[in-house]
């Protein structure tokens, strides 16, 4: 899809489907906008004739067919109703995701490949509504074709933006390179465990970090026995498939801002270890490694867009399996910060990763260290899988997060790191123990790791709930979202 400005003086040969959104305040005063207007004009009356006959309301999912005989203007007209006015908790970025996806809906549904829009009322001039509008058009163009054998899908070719004032053309750019960032995130997820192994992550990582010259660095099992990194190679034994710990890194050319460590939990596939996980619980567990994907290309998406800040991801890539070497439920191990741990679940592997992928991300002395991962049932039944949980050890970096996740229609909610619940992870033979009770499963999750950072401002993003879905919803399609890699990009960008 190639979406460009147009000018409106520009004549409308070779377009399709001419789609005009109008808010509701335009509609109300039977006035559509000037810019419409003008078209109304030219049509003789005939929009605002339609308006008025079949009572057209400001709902996105009742748009208005008009045809017009008029020569050199498109036989298809679109009336749009669009929210556009300000109450109270109006999100413009969502709002405007949102009108790209019902307009990539309606042009597929049509067939049309190449759609004028009309957005001189949808104030493109601010480059971030510019961007969530090209967001919501490309996301839901998103198609998983890997597998099939016809490969033939509706494209939409082009979207011409019609605009007579200027508008900042690399917001679409930008818009550009975050969805192909969230659309590569999808496919390593949706991928299954056969093909989407740990050492296709580390090919990937390899392969991005040649194109985007980033450094790279990947530790494999004998490496991390020598640095005895024993909580990370307790979940690594049991993998045939050979895991390994991927650390990639980007530095900007000029002065970095600011320097932040990103950790993503690569679990291929999670059969649960020797506390294996019943029939319908595993079998979506492919999508274990969704944190892993969103650090991965976010990070090639910094790097394309020379964001000036450095930025160090860790991913444990690995599958949780059961061989003769899987990890016995009441092994203690040491973890990389000293403390040791009482692995009564097997299936509790997450946090064993994750823990040292901390403790070395600590050392890096970043700003921040923000992790993402499929790590709990419990915040992924509680919150479901339209919104991930939020843990921070700093009331600033969530408050920045929480911005972050909400300029980019992600949806985020900050969950307590509850100090009462701490106890719980005690364990009678060692410092810890990986899991504490029914109770709060989320919560001990994030508990857990927060054992792992000392100092340094700490996040921890649960996306167990939003990271594969099951059925299309907007502009996500069934299975993997790619969920965080927009937040995470939003975060680094403001
Ligand atoms: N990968 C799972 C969590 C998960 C559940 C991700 C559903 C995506 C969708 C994780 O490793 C796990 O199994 N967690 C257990 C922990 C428990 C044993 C303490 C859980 O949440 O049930
Ligand atoms: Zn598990
Ligand atoms: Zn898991």
């Amino acid at each position: 899809m190639i979406i460009s400005l147009v000018k409106a003086s520009q004549t409308f040969n070779d377009c399709d489907l001419l789609v005009l959104p109008i808010s509701a305040k335009g509609i109300k005063a039977n006035k559509p906008e000037l810019s419409i207007g003008a078209l109304d004009k030219r049509l003789a009356g005939t929009l605002s004739r339609e308006i008025a006959l079949f009572e057209f309301k400001a709902q996105l999912h009742r748009p208005l067919l008009v045809q017009c005989g008029l020569p050199g203007f498109p036989r298809n007209v679109l009336l749009i109703g669009w929210e556009g006015a300000p109450r109270s908790g109006y999100n413009a970025q969502l709002a405007l995701r949102k009108l790209g996806n019902i307009v990539f809906e309606q042009a597929k549904s049509r067939r049309a490949k190449r759609v004028l829009v009309q957005v001189a009322d949808l104030q493109m001039q601010d480059p971030s509504r510019l961007q969530a509008f090209c967001e919501g058009l490309l996301l839901s163009s998103y198609c998983f074709t890997k597998y099939k054998t016809d490969k033939k899908v509706f494209e939409l070719q082009s979207v011409g933006l019609l605009s007579p004032r200027k508008i900042a053309v690399n917001a679409i750019q930008r818009a550009e390179v975050v969805s192909r960032a969230v659309s590569s995130a999808r496919d390593f997820v949706n991928m299954p465990a056969v093909d989407c192994t740990p050492p296709f992550l580390v090919a990937e990582a390899r392969r991005i970090a040649k194109e985007q010259k980033l450094g790279i660095k990947v530790c494999g099992r004998s490496e991390l026995r020598k640095m005895k990194a024993d909580l990370m190679l307790s979940v690594f034994d049991g993998s045939n498939e050979e895991p390994s710990l991927i650390r990639l890194h980007y530095k900007p050319r000029g002065k970095a801002k600011r320097k932040v460590a990103l950790v993503g939990k690569g679990v291929t596939f999670d059969t649960g270890g020797l506390c294996i996980k019943s029939g319908p619980g595993m079998y979506e567990m492919k999508q274990d490694m969704a944190g892993a994907a969103a650090v991965l290309t976010a990070i090639e998406a910094i790097a394309k867009l020379k964001v000036p800040v450095e930025v160090i991801g860790f991913c444990p890539v690995t599958e949780n399996m059961i061989n003769t070497l899987a990890t016995k439920p009441g092994n203690v191990v040491r973890a990389l910060n000293g403390k040791t741990v009482e692995i009564l679940n097997t299936d509790a592997e997450g946090r064993l990763i994750l823990g040292d992928a901390l403790v070395l991300a600590e050392k890096e002395q970043c700003s921040c260290i923000i992790d993402l991962a499929t790590l709990t049932g419990s915040v992924a039944n509680f919150l479901g899988s339209e919104y991930s949980g939020l843990f921070a050890s700093d009331d600033g970096l969530a408050e920045k997060l929480l911005r972050a996740a909400q300029t980019a229609s992600e949806r985020l909610v900050r969950l307590p790191l509850a100090p009462e619940y701490r106890d719980r992870l005690k364990s009678p033979i060692a410092e810890l123990k990986n899991i504490g009770g029914a109770e709060a499963g989320g919560i001990l999750g994030a508990l857990f790791l927060s054992e792992f950072v000392e100092k340094t401002p700490w996040a921890h993003i649960d996306i167990a709930g939003p990271a594969y879905i099951d059925s299309d919803r907007g502009f996500n399609r069934k299975g993997a979202t790619g969920v965080g890699v927009r937040t995470i990009l939003q975060f680094l960008q403001s």
